[in-house]
């Protein structure tokens, strides 16, 4: 069964789109979307042979043989023309500014990230290319987790607080993205009571008047 996280992050996808899923190990996302006529095809691509090896065994035990392609590739290097969405799922940060760098994207209809961690920095990567967010989700799956929608064809400025809690995010204000925030706060309040680390106080007031609000 697929987990939680990927479940969540399969509903971004759009339907009958070719996607290319980048570092996808067993193939789980790519087998998913096209067994679930979401995608006609799709992708599964990974930079090494043992997971690359695990992907066919899973397309072929699912007869999808054909539907998902396993690709053997660093990122986006064997990426295929008939590509409309990538997505980049549970890798961190500077494994996905690695693969997205330096790449011509504004040709695909969305990249769809999830960072680990360090998702601000993700934001700030973003901001700092000709791209938008158009979707952002909090996902939680034992963790918490944000997955972010990327339009590669547009430019947004985004703001400071923006850049950290997400600009979708602090729009929607939904009920996990709300937990989430409590959750941080709680983390915040332990580590300031035993570092008594003043610059903590400011992010707990922060996440407070974004709850306030
Ligand atoms: C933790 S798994 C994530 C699997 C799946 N995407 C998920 O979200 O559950 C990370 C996978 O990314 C692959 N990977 C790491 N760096 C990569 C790169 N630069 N290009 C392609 N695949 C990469 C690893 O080999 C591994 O199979």
């Amino acid at each position: 069964m697929l987990s939680k996280r990927l479940t969540e992050i399969s509903k971004l996808v759009d339907k009958n789109k070719v996607v290319f899923d980048v570092g996808s190990d067993h193939a789980l996302l790519p087998c998913f979307l096209v067994q679930n006529g979401i995608s006609p095809k799709a992708y599964a691509s990974d930079n090494k042979e043992g997971p690359l090896k695990k992907a066919v065994e899973n397309i072929n035990k699912l007869g999808l043989t054909g539907k998902v392609i396993p690709v053997l590739g660093d990122g986006l290097e064997n990426i295929s023309d008939d590509v409309d969405i990538i997505t980049i799922c549970g890798m961190g940060f500077y494994t996905i500014k690695h693969i997205l760098e330096g790449k011509d994207l504004n040709r695909y209809d969305k990249i769809i990230v999830q960072s680990n961690k360090d998702n601000d920095l993700l934001r700030s990567f973003i901001n700092s290319q000709n791209y938008s967010i158009i979707n952002e989700v909090v996902i939680f799956d034992g963790f918490y987790y944000e997955a972010i929608v990327i339009n590669p064809k547009s430019k947004t400025e985004y703001s400071d607080l923006e850049l950290k809690y997400g600009p979708i995010l602090l729009k929607r204000k939904d009920e996990n993205f709300i937990n989430y925030l409590k959750y941080k706060k709680d983390k915040l309040i332990q580590i300031y009571k035993r570092s008594c680390q003043e610059s903590l106080l400011k992010e707990i007031d922060e996440i407070n008047k974004i709850l306030d609000n």
